[in-house]
């Protein structure tokens, strides 16, 4: 199994609205897919599951890793697709230093690597604290993503900083490389960060794919549903599938096989 932490240097640029619909891509090619909810705000669930506040989930493991995983993982309609929402998080919620809970999330990873999943991914909270620098210290690879505004941009050096701090927290982490969100083509600023962001990072670090702005993605949300689930969703779902192919290429040879 391998297994993808979606990341950011700042809240609010789309991390859980593309660990979704990124793993929804990957779940219809046939990878069996895990969405783990690694955030306290549990995101995840509320996107997807009506009874979220319900479910125990990622930190209830953390609390307690004697917890089954049959209590933690919920199918979706899809075979190959399945989520483990955040759970019963307020102990966490204010972070914690890194390093405290990172036995316990290998030991979780560790667990759903036996039950056969090909990839999981971790939707993750803002930053690198507690939990979250656990979850990528642990990741065999990272995706990070980057609003285009010029905020955004004025921020890259924080986002180098950071993605330093990460390869010194986990050398064997795959850095994947930044993924531009919420690109809106009909705004200057924001083609315009876009391609600022393209000139300051090196060609690789940067996926062609980009994640356009559409309100979508709200209605989606709203539904409970990957944007790939609507009928209205297929060329916003296509976009996802480009992402997916580009990470596929992306992992080693024999990792892409793995997946
Ligand atoms: N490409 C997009 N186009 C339009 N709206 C979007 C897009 N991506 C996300 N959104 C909306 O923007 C809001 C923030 O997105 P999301 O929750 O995915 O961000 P996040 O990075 O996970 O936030 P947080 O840091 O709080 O976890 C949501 O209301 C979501 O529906
Ligand atoms: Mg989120």
């Amino acid at each position: 199994m391998i297994n993808i932490a979606v990341s950011s240097q700042k809240g609010g640029v789309g991390k859980t609205t593309v660990s979704i619909n990124l793993a929804h891509a990957f779940a219809r090619a046939g990878v069996r897919t895990l969405l783990v909810d690694a955030d306290p705000q549990g995101s995840v669930g509320l996107s997807l599951t009506r009874q979220s506040r319900l479910l125990a989930g990622f930190y209830d493991f953390l609390k307690d890793p004697s917890t089954p995983l049959e209590r933690l993982i919920v199918p979706t309609r899809l075979e190959t697709f399945a989520l483990v929402a955040s759970g019963q998080a307020s102990d966490y919620e204010a972070g914690g230093g890194i390093g405290a809970h990172l036995s316990r999330v290998r030991d979780f990873l560790h667990a759903v690597a036996g039950r056969g999943y090909d990839l999981c991914i971790m939707d993750t909270a803002a930053g690198l604290f507690g939990v979250t620098g656990d979850v990528v210290s642990s990741s065999d690879a990272i995706m990070i993503l980057q609003q285009a505004e010029p905020l955004g941009i004025r921020s890259v050096p924080k986002l180098l900083e950071g993605l330093n701090r990460m390869r010194v927290m986990n050398p064997r982490l795959s850095i994947l490389g930044v993924c531009l969100t919420m690109v809106q083509h009909d705004l200057i600023e924001s083609t315009e960060a876009a391609a600022a962001l393209r000139q300051l990072l090196p060609p690789e670090m940067v996926f062609q794919t980009q994640i356009p702005r559409n309100p979508l993605f709200v209605r989606a949300s709203a539904r409970g549903l990957p944007i790939g689930a609507m009928e209205e969703g297929a060329a916003v779902q296509a976009v996802f599938d480009r992402l997916r192919v580009e990470i596929e290429d992306k992992l080693q040879p024999g990792d892409a096989r793995r997946v």
